[in-house]
Order: structure tokens, then sequence, then C-alpha cells
């Protein structure tokens, strides 16, 4: 997910090179590869399966992975930084959550994730918490096609099912931002720039229905699809999800952060890599 600025020597760990539940596996890859920072991107995402089958692979990969690298960096003395979700909130506000709020999941995936959050930011003060919504961006694992589950990538879960289909139901009534990955990295490494850790919501600017946000990305690609619009009720995924859960970025901002852009125009260079 992240970009490291030049001169960075960075070393990218899929799940076959190391499970974050193996507590000696982490142990030992932290001590050959002393690193000055971890960045934790693996996690449980099947957000209707953890509901529908209970909560163990997402307690197990979202707590106890997390528990296991922090521990490991701690040792290490090296910060970690943990990705988490808006699915920590209840979707209750119609205004932009702030890191002060209270978290309130309404999912198992949601309980599991903030769980995850807590224990990084427990066992030290030079960890991070990064809350992110609605992720999109370049993928190796999408480009290769080599993942077995459902992408979480958005714009393109979309453009394969819009060149398949005629129409696609896209839930109207969930309002969120998506963030692309290429904005949040420099973001990212402005915030350890400054050496204290903490929990940080980053996402691009200003917010958009699932339905409009797919209508934008069929529009941009050129794509001839129709997005018939459907409530979450009729929708009815395994696991409810906030319906609101836009996130405020002004801690970012006060700690130097620049505003990141608008999420349609960070969609458009996107798509137009794409096509
Ligand atoms: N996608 C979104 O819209 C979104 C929104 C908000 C927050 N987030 C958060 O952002 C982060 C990245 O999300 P993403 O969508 O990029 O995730 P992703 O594409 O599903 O990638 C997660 C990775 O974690 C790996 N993994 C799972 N269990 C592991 C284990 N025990 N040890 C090592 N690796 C393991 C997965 O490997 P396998 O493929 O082999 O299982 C997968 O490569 C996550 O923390 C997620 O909660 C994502």
């Amino acid at each position: 997910m992240l970009a490291a600025p030049s001169g960075t020597e960075c070393t990218g760990l899929t799940r076959s090179d190391l499970d974050i539940t193996d507590g000696s596996a982490v142990d030992a890859a932290i001590a050959r590869l002393r690193p000055d920072v971890v960045f934790n991107g693996a996690a449980y995402n099947l957000v209707d399966r953890a509901e529908a089958e209970g909560a163990r692979d997402a307690l197990e990969i979202n707590a106890l992975g997390v528990a296991c690298l922090s521990r490991a960096c701690r040792e290490a003395d090296t910060p970690l930084v943990h990705f988490s979700t808006d699915f920590v909130f209840d979707g209750d506000k119609r205004t932009p959550y702030r890191e002060d709020d209270v978290a309130r999941p309404l999912s198992v995936y949601g309980a599991s994730k903030l769980a995850g959050e807590n224990i990084a930011l427990a066992a030290s003060p030079r960890n991070f918490a990064i809350r992110v919504c609605r992720l999109f961006g370049p993928s190796s694992a999408d480009a290769a096609g080599s993942s077995k589950k459902p992408s979480g990538n958005f714009p393109l879960l979309m453009l394969r099912l819009g060149r398949e289909r005629d129409s696609v139901r896209v839930v109207n009534d969930q309002v969120g931002t998506p963030s692309y990955t290429p904005d949040l990295a420099p973001a990212i490494w402005k915030l350890l720039e400054r050496g204290d850790g903490g929990l940080f919501h980053l996402s691009n600017a200003e917010e958009v229905t699932f339905a409009d946000y797919a209508r934008a990305v069929f529009r941009l690609a050129d794509v001839r699809c129709e997005v018939i619009g459907v409530s979450s009720k009729e929708y009815g995924a395994a696991a409810p999800r906030p319906m609101y859960s836009t996130l405020s970025n002004e801690k970012a901002h006060g700690a130097g952060v620049a505003p990141l852009r608008h999420w349609h125009d960070a969609l458009a260079e996107f798509i137009a890599q794409l096509v």
C-alpha cells in the first residue's frame, strides 16, 4: 500500500512469507529484517463471512495477529503503523467522525478491528492506528488476479461486474469517503516524521454513497452499465454497516498533513491508469 520516499528500503511480506498470528515467526522476521518501522496491512476483511461464521478468524488475525506484531515491535523498539477502519463506528452521526468520537462497531469485523487498534496503541506511544475508509489503488494481487478472495477494491470490483452485466445493484444509503492509497502514503510518512504515534483518521476529501461512487467509476471508465440504487435493507448483506462513516481528517491536518484531494480527482487518476 505504501510508496516510500526514494532511498527507503522496503521489504513487503505476503501471508506466505509471514503469518502474523505466529508469534515466533513474527519475532524472527523482525529480528532478521531489523526494520525502522513496520506497516501492518494484513487483515481478515471478509465482513459478511465474519458475521455469518463467527468471530474466531477475524479476532485471530485482526486482534491476535496485531498483538504478535505489537509485542515484537516493542521488543525491537520499532514503531508499528497499523491500519483500521471506519467500520468501528455505528454510523449514527451525520458529520464527519473524529478520533475522539466513541467507537461502537455494528459488525464482528468492526469489533475485531477495534480490538486490534486498541492493542497496537496500548503497546507503545510510538505506534499508530490509522483508520481509513473505502480503500482503492494499485494492487499487485488484483493486477495479477492472484487473490482468491473478492476484491476489497471497489472500483476494480465495479469495473469487472460492469463489463460482465448490463446493470448492478449497489447500496444508495451508505455514505463515506473513498481513499486512494497513493494519496494516503505521503500523508502517513508525514505523520511518521513527528516521532509520536497515536490514532488518526485519513481519507480523501468529500463524501459519496456507494451507488454514486459506482456511477462515477463507470462514467470515468466509459463503461455502459446501469447502477440500480437499493437500500441496505433491500441489499441484505449479512453484516450491518454504518450508514454514515465519513472520517474527519482535522487531527491529521493539525499534525502537518496537507488536506487530501477530492476523492473524484483521485478516482479519475486511478481509472486513467487502468483504461
Ligand atoms: N478495503 C477497504 O475498503 C478498507 C476499508 C477500511 C479499512 N481497511 C483496512 O485496510 C487494511 C488493508 O485492507 P485491504 O482491503 O488492502 O486488505 P486485503 O487486500 O484483503 O489484504 C489483506 C492481506 O492480509 C493478508 N492476511 C490475512 N491474514 C494474514 C495473516 N494471518 N498473516 C499475514 N497476512 C495475512 C491477506 O492474505 P490472503 O489474501 O492470503 O488472505 C491479504 O493479502 C486492513 O487493515 C483493512 O482492515 C480496508
